[in-house]
């Protein structure tokens, strides 16, 4: 049966039944309960239902059909139009669309839609940032696992599954990071999130006392993460950041939670020193602080001798580490994980339960058989050394062709690259005409909280071949024109 035959119609038994439906089609149209796409009964089968002439319900069709609600496919039939945005555009913005909106909370009310962190759309050659490369990934894999884990899963439904996550996920990623980054834990620590942002989120639920809370972030840092704990009515206290990482002498003396991208921070790309280590968890010790230690993409290391976790070295319980599978796999997963301190673990089962009960079964229980049959640890093997010479590209590069220009920060992990602006470059009015010829960078300014940092950008190589990569580079070298020798200054 065609839906409009629920639709109530009220027919006066006498008068102008014609001017009487057409305005009640109309206005279903109007308020959208008859939607765009929507198919009309022939007109015979109108009449019929709603006891009218033949002549009745094809003038009413035509009606509608004059002033454009509806339109006439051949052999298809008669459908409703897509007339509402056009009455909107005429209409100017509607009231409700403005995002000043009193009846919204002051703090999201004011938040705008992050710029995705992928660079401008038009850029053909985007250096986006944080997004891994799809291509090589072993879809085919996946895709028997995924439907091993759903026939697994239809065999026996469950239905309350622990907040934490998947025993047999928690198990996987307990030995992989134990393996991996040598992080301290047990299945029992881990709680399987929503990509790092809901670990982010759930953090922020748990450790901040709204108006209170000091929160200590890297300047420049990652931004969603400040969100999440502002959102959470966190005081937020940006702290500089050098060659060393987060220097820990600045940090407010009532931070009571630190948070650090040790590994390659963000998104500078320094690797935190051992002596801010040992530092950061001093502080975080005397002061009763902890960490959120945020390891985002520490599997792609093109050093031999990694630094410890900072939740490896910690010895009183005072460190969040959150890893992600968004860059070792892919971020549509949106599956991360915290592990966390045992005091804290009943609280974080808590908030998850209530946030959104637990993260998806069946993607669990298939990244669970993708660890533990050795493709995650196969694929990052892979796809180090492919970054790597992406990576090592794009420094020869940028040391050959941009040296009066850019500096690159050393780095040794990750997906990205940053590189300090000499002075005299600008950097914003780069990234615009960069835009303009097609190759999307990033100015390290979006990262910041005030105007503290250097400027500089930043290249991510995820997405892009080595090809492409130079590609890129040689647009970005002809927008700057031949070296200028500077004068010796005194
Ligand atoms: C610093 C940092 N942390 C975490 C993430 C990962 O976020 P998620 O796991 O929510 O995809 C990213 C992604 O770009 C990042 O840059």
């Amino acid at each position: 049966m065609e839906p409009i035959f629920e639709l109530p119609l009220t027919v006066p038994p006498r008068g102008d039944r014609l001017r009487a439906l057409h305005r009640q089609l109309r206005a279903a149209i109007l308020e959208g309960r008859l939607q765009p796409g929507l198919k009309l009964p022939p007109t015979r089968a109108f009449a019929a239902t709603y006891g009218v002439s033949r002549n009745t319900a094809v003038a009413t069709y035509d009606l509608l059909l004059s002033e454009g609600y509806l339109a006439t496919r051949r052999g298809a039939g008669t459908f409703v139009t897509d007339v509402l945005p056009k009455l909107a555009e005429r209409k100017g913005p509607r009231a409700s669309s403005g995002s000043n909106d009193r009846r919204l909370n002051a703090f999201w009310r004011e938040q705008a839609l992050p710029g995705a962190g992928t660079g401008g759309p038009s850029s053909s050659i985007n250096f986006a940032m944080g997004v891994p490369e799809l291509s090589l990934f072993p879809m085919e894999v996946w895709r028997r696992l995924a439907a091993r884990a759903l026939r697994a899963f239809s065999r026996q439904p469950l239905v309350n599954d622990s907040p934490h996550g998947r025993a047999t996920l928690r198990a996987a990623i307990a030995k992989h990071v134990s393996f991996a980054r040598a992080v301290a834990c047990s299945a029992d620590d881990i709680t399987v999130t929503g990509g790092s942002q809901q670990a982010f989120d759930l953090l922020a639920r748990i450790l901040v006392t709204p108006n209170r809370t000091v929160v200590a972030v890297e300047n420049p840092g990652y931004p969603p993460i400040r969100t999440m704990l502002a959102a959470a009515g966190a005081r937020i206290v940006p702290v500089p950041v050098d060659a060393e990482g987060l220097i820990v002498e600045r940090l407010p003396a009532n931070a009571r939670v630190v948070c650090v991208t040790p590994s390659h921070q963000f998104p500078l790309g320094a690797v935190m020193s051992a002596r801010r280590r040992a530092a950061l968890l001093e502080f975080a010790h005397t002061r009763g602080a902890v960490v959120i230690e945020d390891d985002y993409d520490a599997e792609f290391r093109f050093d031999d001798r990694p630094l410890d976790a900072l939740q490896t070295l910690d010895r009183a319980e005072s460190v969040f580490y959150v890893g992600t599978f968004s860059k070792s796999l892919f971020p549509a997963l949106r599956l991360g994980f915290v592990v966390a301190p045992p005091w804290a673990q009943r609280a974080l089962g808590v908030a998850k339960r209530y946030t959104d009960r637990h993260s998806a079964v069946v993607e669990q229980d298939t990244l669970a058989a993708f660890i533990n049959e050795g493709h995650l640890a196969r694929y990052v093997r892979k796809m180090r050394a492919v970054y790597g010479a992406r990576r090592r590209v794009l420094l020869n590069g940028l040391q050959k062709d941009f040296s009066a220009w850019l500096t690159p920060v050393p780095s040794a992990a990750g997906l990205h690259l940053a590189a300090l602006a000499t002075r005299g470059l600008d950097v914003e009015s780069l990234v615009e005409r960069a835009e303009q010829s097609g190759v999307g960078i990033r100015s390290l300014r979006r990262f910041e909280l005030g105007r503290a940092g250097k400027a500089g950008v930043a290249f991510g190589y995820g997405t892009l071949d080595e090809a492409r990569i130079k590609e890129g580079l040689t647009r970005l070298r002809r927008l700057l024109g031949p070296v200028k020798i500077l004068p010796r200054g005194p």
